[in-house]
């Protein structure tokens, strides 16, 4: 089972990621996680991304494309995989298919204003990723790993407009381009995390 999921910053993808790969037993693949990690432990990949990703911008295409294809071919991925993340441009979209067919692409669609409203209170585990919601999840520490929470730097009000313009000018036309290969699923992503999950499982159960 190959999967993509579309949408844009602050849609629901790796809340409903996580979920959807523990449920179908399928390795999550997040390219921003990924970056993340590598920022973290200070590589030269982290190094070079940083400043794009906090100024809200795209890492260029060829690193992110060799990130996935070695990702892709790792043991975790022989059950298959869902794509959080990538692609994000034409380019890596049409990458991709000389890498592996998918199974479907699941537009998580939200409007703008609300996407707004959940980045902004969105805290991150600095241990193991984990995400959460000040509306939900009142503590400063994760309730997985104990280690604190933090804001990431590409969620300060401003860059998340850049994202958003971002994701508008270079992310939504892959809506067109997976709708025109037969592959696209709509899902309404402005509501309950369960309401949304039980829709995506439906639609991955169908394949
Ligand atoms: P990335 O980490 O992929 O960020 P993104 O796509 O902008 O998505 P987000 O992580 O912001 O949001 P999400 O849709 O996963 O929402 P979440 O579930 O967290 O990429 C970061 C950066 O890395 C990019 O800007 C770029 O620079 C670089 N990058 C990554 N991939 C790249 C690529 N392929 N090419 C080039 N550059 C790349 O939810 C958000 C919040 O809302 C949370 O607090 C959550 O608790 C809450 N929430 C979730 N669902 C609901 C719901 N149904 N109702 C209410 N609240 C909800």
């Amino acid at each position: 089972m190959k999967l993509v999921f579309l949408g844009p910053p602050g849609a629901g993808k790796g809340t409903q990621a996580e979920k959807i790969c523990e449920y179908f037993g399928i390795a999550h693949i997040s390219t921003g996680d990924m970056l993340r990690r590598e920022m973290r432990e200070g590589t030269e990949l982290g190094n070079a991304a940083k400043a794009v990703i906090e100024a809200g911008g795209l890492v260029s295409d060829d690193i992110i494309i060799g990130m996935v294809k070695n990702r892709v071919n790792e043991p975790d991925c022989e059950n298959g995989f869902l794509l959080d993340g990538f692609p994000r441009t034409i380019a890596q979209a049409e990458a991709l298919e000389g890498i592996t067919a998918v199974d479907m692409a699941v537009n998580i669609d939200v409007p703008a204003g609300v996407l707004v409203d959940r980045i902004s209170g969105r805290r991150m585990c600095s241990g193991c990723g984990a995400g959460y919601h000040i509306s939900k999840y009142t503590r400063d520490t994760c309730e997985k790993c104990g280690a604190p929470l933090y804001i990431r730097d590409d969620d300060k009000p401003e860059t998340v407009l850049n994202r958003i313009s971002v994701y508008n000018d270079k992310t939504q036309p892959l809506i067109d381009f997976y709708d025109n290969k037969g592959l696209l699923k709509n899902v309404d992503g402005n509501r309950t995390p369960e309401e949304v999950l039980a829709d995506i499982k439906a639609l991955v159960e169908s394949i």
